[in-house]
């Protein structure tokens, strides 16, 4: 084994070593999630590609880790060629190791925050690659304080408004476009959610205008990439250089970075109109037909109810016996899908669903002085919960009164928010629900309500009802799957705005008599 490779090998045995002295919670904090030595070492294969031969390298790691990439870097670029080499790490943990192994070498490892670091000011003095696996940390663990800034930074630097919910990576590519040389070349291994959420827009827009975009790799959710991390993840190419008008972009799916499953060249021109970038490569550039209905002309789509806290808020006959709640605060609400053994749920005379294991939300807006006097049980019941720390929790700490939960009519209709495709279930990884009862549902559903003409409609013949939720049960998974948004391992999501998005046009035979009567305009993009 030669010195390099051995050093890869102390560097792989170091970075376990690290990650066990570290909780699961610790490293998502920091999102601390090694690459995988033979993934670091293609994307420099790649990254030379893209670079001149013989060039200069200055590289840059804004979250250097253990050094994956800069320990690529050494084995796949002669060592002469590599004028300059850094490396950001904010915690000591993995910055210290860093240093260590990496002391006999040219490289700077700086510890501290890569986004609180000053730029170069000259052009010669920024780095023309810049490799990076950055933290993949989610919005609502950033401190509002720390968004702030972020957002104000990537304002002056690439002069775009990043959403709040954009996580941490985000931030990354933005800041570090001022440390990228004109020309340079960057290679990003992000989440592929940015492809496809409405936070991904500035991104999207950034790589189709500020950035000539070269490639972006997917790997398939259902290898994912790391062991720890259940996310689907790209690999994005750029070079710091406005783009052509008539310029391609290439897009693979699955198998290695060199011989992936699938590949398609897109036009700059389509991924400016196209908002979901994950069809591609594997289905065609979608033309724009201005007029056509959508789900959500027949229908309103609404989250289930997100508690706060189920545990505490969703209650069973034994808790509700053992803790005597009045039942003017109970409503019935659907089990999670899992437990939910029929798609279609009956109801008794009073409305009651009839199910195994029946479940109530406990919901209640009186404020808290009158449940005292009036409701001593229910008073003690909501204690409890504030002595376990319910009360202040983010939902919770940002209602009136702590317990009251947000309002929500049983729907006729529903779909599973999340699911993944399942063998018996004919593959769908979404269950459409025929709910006759009166119960509410929780956030893993969607709710759906009919349009007014439509629930006159039910209102008046009620077998409609199972056409409806038969041709439900028939979209095409693709359809689904096309709007919705997929994650690492295979798990798929369907936001409300997403499902209500869906073209109808052939997909009901049923509907032409619930439509608003004159065909609108709809909004494309
Ligand atoms: C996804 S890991 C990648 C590590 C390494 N480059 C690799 O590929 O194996 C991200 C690293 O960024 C570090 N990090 C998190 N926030 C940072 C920040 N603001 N500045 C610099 N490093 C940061 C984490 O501690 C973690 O080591």
């Amino acid at each position: 084994m030669d010195a390099l490779h051995l050093l890869e090998a102390q560097r792989l045995e170091r970075q376990t070593e690290l990650d066990s002295a570290k909780s699961k919670i610790e490293r998502n904090q920091l999102g601390q999630f090694a690459t995988p030595s033979l993934l670091a070492t293609s994307m420099l294969e790649q990254a030379k590609r893209f670079l001149p031969i013989g060039k200069p390298i200055r590289f840059l790691d804004p979250a250097i880790g253990t050094g994956a990439f800069y320990s690529a870097l050494l084995r796949v670029f002669p060592n002469d060629q590599i004028a300059a080499a850094r490396g950001y790490e904010i915690d000591p943990h993995y910055g210290e190791a860093a240093r260590l192994l990496w002391r006999d070498r040219r490289t700077e490892i700086v510890i501290g925050d890569f986004t609180q670091a000053p730029p170069p000011e000259q052009d010669d003095d920024k780095y023309n690659l810049v490799i990076c696996n950055p933290p993949y940390v989610r919005h609502h663990h950033l401190l509002a304080e720390a968004k702030k800034r972020l957002q104000a930074q990537t304002a002056q630097i690439i002069h775009m408004r990043l959403s709040g919910l954009a996580g941490l990576y985000v931030y990354f590519i933005g800041i570090a476009h001022a440390w990228l040389q004109e020309d340079g070349i960057a290679g990003w291994l992000i989440p592929s959610e940015f492809m496809d959420v409405n936070y991904g827009s500035a991104v999207r827009q950034y790589l189709t205008a500020q950035v000539t975009l070269l490639e972006i790799h997917r790997f398939d959710p259902e290898e994912v990439q790391f062991d720890d991390a259940l996310v689907s993840s790209v690999i994005v190419w750029f070079r710091k250089r406005k783009p052509r008008p008539n310029h391609e972009v290439r897009f693979s799916l699955g198998g290695s970075i060199d011989t992936p499953r699938l590949h398609q060249h897109v036009s700059l021109e389509t991924l400016r109109q196209e908002r979901k970038w994950t069809r591609f490569p594997k289905r065609p550039v979608r033309t724009a037909r201005s007029i056509e209905p959508r789900f959500r002309d027949l229908f309103e789509i609404k989250r289930g109810i997100a508690t706060g806290a189920n545990d505490f808020f969703i209650v069973d006959t034994q808790r509700i016996r053992q803790y005597e709640l009045p039942s003017a605060f109970l409503t019935p609400i659907l089990p999670s899908p899992r437990y939910l053994e029929s798609d279609e749920v009956l109801a008794d005379p009073n409305g009651s669903p009839l199910l195994k294991r029946p479940l109530w939300l406990l919901n209640c807006d009186l404020p808290e002085d009158e449940v005292a006097e009036n409701y001593p049980a229910l008073w003690h019941y909501f204690q409890l919960g504030a002595a376990q720390g319910i009360k202040d929790g983010y939902l919770c700490r940002h209602r009136t009164v702590w317990y009251a939960q947000d309002k929500r009519t049983p729907s006729p209709f529903l779909c599973t928010y999340m699911g993944r495709p399942s063998n018996d279930r004919a593959a769908n990884p979404f269950r459409f629900i025929l709910n006759h009862s009166r119960a509410v549902a929780p956030n893993v559903y969607l709710n759906i309500y009919p349009n007014q003409m439509l629930a006159q409609a039910l209102a008046d013949r009620p077998e409609l009802k199972h056409t409806i939720w038969y041709s439900l049960q028939n979209i095409a998974v693709e359809k689904l799957v096309d709007e919705g948004r997929v994650y690492g391992g295979g798990l798929y999501k369907l936001e409300p705005k997403e499902l209500g998005n869906l073209p109808v046009g052939e997909l009901f035979d049923w509907q032409q008599e619930f439509l608003p009567s004159i065909p609108r305009q709809v909004p494309l993009f």
